[in-house]
């Protein structure tokens, strides 16, 4: 797996994101609601003297042509998980960086390993050796416990939480208060509908609703 930080605590990660030497234009791609938000706590995230400053939010569609400036780091603020895909594949194929931003009141457990372009908002809670593969999204006060995998482009909606040694695949979105018991595991591209408790694994392309959580057939179909 491609971890370009290993923490021990969120205060390192953020310490190698200022290691460059000379100042960072950040970048918030999606202007609506969450990059309103993203806006203040990156702001928190990196204070005066940081290295990195807050330079604008943006609009950044597919077909756009788009050529990143060597000064300027970018975090996609999109709950969406594949069309943040999309575009974080859009950045890196110009050339672009992706951001990681740790608000300074979540809990990183040193054992956990956070993957590059990470956006961990306020109050969200990374519990021991849990890892989390790039371009993952913690929405405010979402937990991620022990030995729990979050796949790269996961989003985990405010309050969303994610057992001990629970697996989620790639681009799995789990809505506001949603839940997966310990050890289950959710595949690829599943999503997990507000407040629904998944208490077995849930296949891949799939929607769950409920608690405890059903599969709502032909959702992809
Ligand atoms: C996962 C989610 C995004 C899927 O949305 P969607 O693609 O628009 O799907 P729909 O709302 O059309 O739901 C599909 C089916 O599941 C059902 N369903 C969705 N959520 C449900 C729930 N919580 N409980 C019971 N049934 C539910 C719908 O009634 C619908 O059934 P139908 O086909 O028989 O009419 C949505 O269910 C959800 O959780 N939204 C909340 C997102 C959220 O928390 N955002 C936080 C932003 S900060």
């Amino acid at each position: 797996m491609d971890f370009s930080i290993l923490t021990s605590g969120h205060r390192q990660a953020l310490t190698l994101d200022h290691s460059e030497g000379f100042m960072k234009k950040v970048v918030i791609v999606c202007n609506g609601g969450f990059g309103r938000e993203m806006r203040t706590y990156v702001e928190d995230a990196f204070p005066e003297g940081s290295g990195h400053v807050l330079d604008r939010i943006m609009d950044l569609f597919p077909d756009d042509s788009f050529t990143p400036a060597p000064d300027e780091v970018f975090l996609v603020a999109t709950g969406e998980p594949s069309i943040k895909a999309k575009l974080v594949t859009k950045i890196e194929a110009a050339g672009g960086t992706l951001l990681t931003v740790i608000h300074p009141t979540c809990y990183v457990a040193s054992t956990a390993r956070i993957g590059r372009g990470a956006l961990l908002c306020p109050f969200a809670f990374v519990g021991p050796h849990a890892e989390l593969e790039p371009h993952v999204t913690m929405n405010v006060h979402s937990g991620c416990g022990h030995d729990s995998v979050l796949g790269s482009f996961a989003v985990l909606s405010p309050y969303a939480s994610v057992s001990g040694g629970a697996v989620l695949g790639e681009e799995v979105f789990m809505g506001t208060h949603a839940y997966v018991a310990p050890n289950k595991k959710v595949g690829t591209r599943s999503k997990i509908s507000a407040g629904a408790f998944a208490l077995e694994d849930v296949p891949e392309n799939s929607l769950a609703v409920g608690n405890p959580a059903r599969v709502m057939k032909g959702y992809f179909d």
